[in-house]
């Protein structure tokens, strides 16, 4: 069954809500959970973490309306699940570009996760500038009666990007949206900054690599 399939918009919204969040945090714990499998076998393999964290995040109920509302859609709880794809949110923060594909096609290959859309802002950044790499996916909730395909939004970002992103983000809530020209311009050279770091230190680890295989 998908969550689409749940009522809720007759009297019934509270118990719908409780259902709902209580769905989406379990698909957000069995990502989690199969992140840190991933990252221990992977530490395992080849002697090193590909992740260095991860964050994870249900939307509060003030920007799922904030946003449907946005998007001219009345606030029910069928049209959150059927429109709002990061109610469910995961982060998870590598060290290296090349950390960002490997994790990537590591979710994509696990049997049950089904991918829907991807967006890879490292390939083709923003005009803000920034970069960071996109999946929705779902992921089967198993509860006692009935399983359901929930949807989760990851974003997969080196610590350096993370750390260009919240500034961003912190500049953009601050001006609304409409920061000064000089604010933004100096943005877009940090965002280029950022690539160039990351792009040093992983040939600086490739190169450290190549070393103590010898
Ligand atoms: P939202 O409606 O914001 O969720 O965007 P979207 O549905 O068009 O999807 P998109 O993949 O563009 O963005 C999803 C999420 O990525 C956002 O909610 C932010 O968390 C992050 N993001 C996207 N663009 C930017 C940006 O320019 N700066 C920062 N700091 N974060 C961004
Ligand atoms: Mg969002």
């Amino acid at each position: 069954m998908e969550l689409k399939e749940l009522k809720g918009d007759n009297g019934e919204g509270v118990d719908s809500w409780k259902e709902v969040t209580l769905i989406y945090s379990a698909a957000l714990r069995q990502m989690e959970t199969k992140m840190g499998i991933l990252n221990d076998e992977f530490q395992h393999v080849h002697q090193y973490n590909p992740i260095e964290h991860i964050k994870a995040r249900i939307k509060t109920p003030e920007s799922i309306v904030k946003k449907l509302k946005r998007n001219g859609y009345e606030s029910t709880i069928d049209n959150m699940v059927k429109y709002i794809n990061d109610i469910a949110g995961i982060r998870i923060i590598c060290s290296f570009t090349s950390d960002i594909y490997r994790i990537a096609d590591m979710i994509a290959e696990q049997r049950d996760i089904k991918v829907i859309a991807v967006k890879d802002y490292i390939t083709f950044p923003k005009a803000s500038g920034y970069k960071s790499y996109h999946m929705i996916v779902t992921v089967p909730v198993y509860l006692s009666d009935r399983t359901v395909d929930t949807t989760v939004e990851i974003q997969i970002r080196t610590v350096a990007m993370d750390f260009w992103a919240s500034l961003e983000h912190k500049i953009h809530y601050k001006f609304e949206g409409d920061a000064p020209e000089h604010i933004k311009n100096e943005l877009v050279e940090c965002a280029k900054l950022v690539s160039d770091l990351d792009a040093r230190m992983l040939s600086l680890n490739d190169e450290i690599l190549a070393i103590s295989k010898k």
